[in-house]
C-alpha cells in the first residue's frame, strides 16, 4: 500500500509526508529540487522512496505511479515563473496525474483544490485550479477533495511574508488593500490531518471539502497579529492596491522571490472565507485559531533570511 505524494517537499507536502511516515504510512516522495528535499524531508529520507518528477512531463512521470494505491495530489503553482505556468503546471499538471494514477490502477485519489477555486473564474490561478478539480472529478478514482483557505505554519509565504517585510520596513507598514480582504487561515496541522484523515475516509469520497480556521479576519487584523505576535511596532499607512500595482510589478520582474504578483493582489477583492467548514462539519475537529502562541514561528524570520528569500528565493524554512 503505497501512497503517493506530489509536491512532497512543499510546504503542505513535507508536512504530510512527516505525518504519513509517523503513521507508518509507505510513502513515495515526488519531487524536483534535490536541496529542498534534503532541507526538507532530511531527516526521513531513509524512511520514504524519494522520485523525481516534473508533473508536466506525461510520459516521464506514468512509471512512478506503478505499484501505488493512493495518490494525494498537492504540486500546483500560486506564482508563474520561469516558464512554468497555470495553465501546464495546474492544469494540464494534474490532469498528467490523474491520467497516470488511472493507467496503474491506483484506487484512491485526493486532491488539494483551493477555497474559491472554478473553472469559470475569473482569476487565472483559481480557474487552473477549478478545472483541475472537473478533471479528477470527471476521470479519478474515488476522488476526495479539499479546498482550504490561506493555509498558516512554520513554512507558510503569506503569513510569513509580513513578517519578513517587517523585518525590512523600520517605521511604516503598508496596509495592503486597506486592510478589507476577508480571509479564514487554515492551519498546517489542521490540513494535514484533514488529508490523511480523508484518505481513509470512505465517506469524503465525491467530495469537496472546505477547511478553514475558527475564525474570518481582515487582512489589517491580520497584519496586527503578526505584529503582535514579532513584537513589532509600526505606523499602519492604508495602501490602496492602484497604488500598489505598480511597485509590484516591478518588484515581480525584479526580485526572484517576490513574494507577490498582480495576478495575486487582485485575489484580494475575493473574500477567501468558507462557508461549510469541513473541519467542523465533516472532521469534527476544533480548528486552531491564527493567534496566541501558534504564531510564535514568526519570530523565525530574520533580516539575512528575509533578503535571501526576496533575492534568491532561497527556501529558507
Ligand atoms: N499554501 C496555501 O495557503 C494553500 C491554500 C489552499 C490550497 N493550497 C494548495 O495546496 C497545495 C500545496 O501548496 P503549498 O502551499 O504546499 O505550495 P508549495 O510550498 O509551493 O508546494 C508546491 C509543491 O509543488 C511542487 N511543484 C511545483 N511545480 C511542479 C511541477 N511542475 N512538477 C512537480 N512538482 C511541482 C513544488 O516543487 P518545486 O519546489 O520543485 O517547485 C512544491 O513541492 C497546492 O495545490 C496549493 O494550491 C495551498
Amino acid at each position: 500500500m503505497t501512497i503517493l505524494v506530489t509536491g512532497a517537499n512543499g510546504y503542505l507536502g513535507n508536512n504530510l509526508v512527516k505525518r504519513l511516515v509517523a503513521q507508518g504510512r509507505n510513502v513515495r516522495a515526488v519531487v524536483r529540487d534535490p536541496d529542498k528535499t534534503v532541507k526538507r524531508l532530511g531527516g526521513i529520507v531513509s524512511k520514504i522512496e524519494i522520485v523525481n518528477g516534473d508533473v508536466r512531463e506525461r510520459e516521464q512521470i506514468r512509471p512512478l505511479f506503478e505499484g501505488v494505491s493512493t495518490v494525494i495530489h498537492l504540486a500546483a503553482i500560486a506564482i508563474e515563473k520561469g516558464g512554468a505556468t497555470y495553465d501546464t503546471v495546474n492544469h494540464q499538471g494534474t490532469i498528467n496525474v490523474v491520467d497516470a494514477a488511472v493507467s496503474a490502477g491506483v484506487t484512491r485519489f485526493v486532491n488539494m483544490s483551493q477555497n474559491g477555486a472554478a473553472p469559470d473564474s475569473p482569476y487565472a490561478f483559481l480557474r487552473s485550479k477549478g478545472r483541475a478539480q472537473g478533471y479528477v472529478a470527471e476521470h479519478a478514482p474515488r476522488w476526495t477533495a479539499l479546498r482550504p483557505s490561506a493555509i498558516f505554519g512554520p513554512q507558510d509565504e503569506f503569513f510569513n511574508t509580513f513578517a519578513r517585510l517587517l523585518k525590512i520596513t523600520p517605521i511604516m507598514f503598508p496596509l495592503v488593500g486597506g486592510g478589507k480582504a476577508l480571509f479564514q487561515p487554515v492551519s498546517v496541522e489542521d490540513v494535514v490531518e484533514a488529508t490523511v484523515r480523508s484518505v481513509s475516509d470512505d465517506s469524503t469520497i465525491g467530495k469537496e471539502l472546505a477547511l478553514g480556521g475558527p475564525e474570518v479576519l481582515t487582512l489589517g487584523e491580520i497584519e496586527k497579529r503578526v505584529m503582535q505576535a514579532v513584537g513589532a511596532r509600526r505606523v499602519m499607512i492604508p495602501a490602496p492596491i492602484g497604488l500598489l500595482r505598480p511597485a509590484v510589478w516591478v518588484m515581480e520582474r525584479v526580485l526572484p522571490g517576490s513574494p507577490v504578483t498582480t495576478g495575486l493582489l487582485d485575489l484580494l477583492a475575493l473574500p477567501n472565507v468558507i462557508e461549510d467548514n469541513a473541519l467542523v462539519s465533516h472532521f469534527k475537529m476544533d480548528p486552531t485559531p491564527f493567534s496566541g502562541r501558534h504564531l510564535d514561528y514568526l519570530r523565525a524570520n530574520t533580516f539575512s533570511g528575509t533578503l535571501a528569500k526576496f533575492l534568491r528565493d532561497a527556501t529558507v524554512n
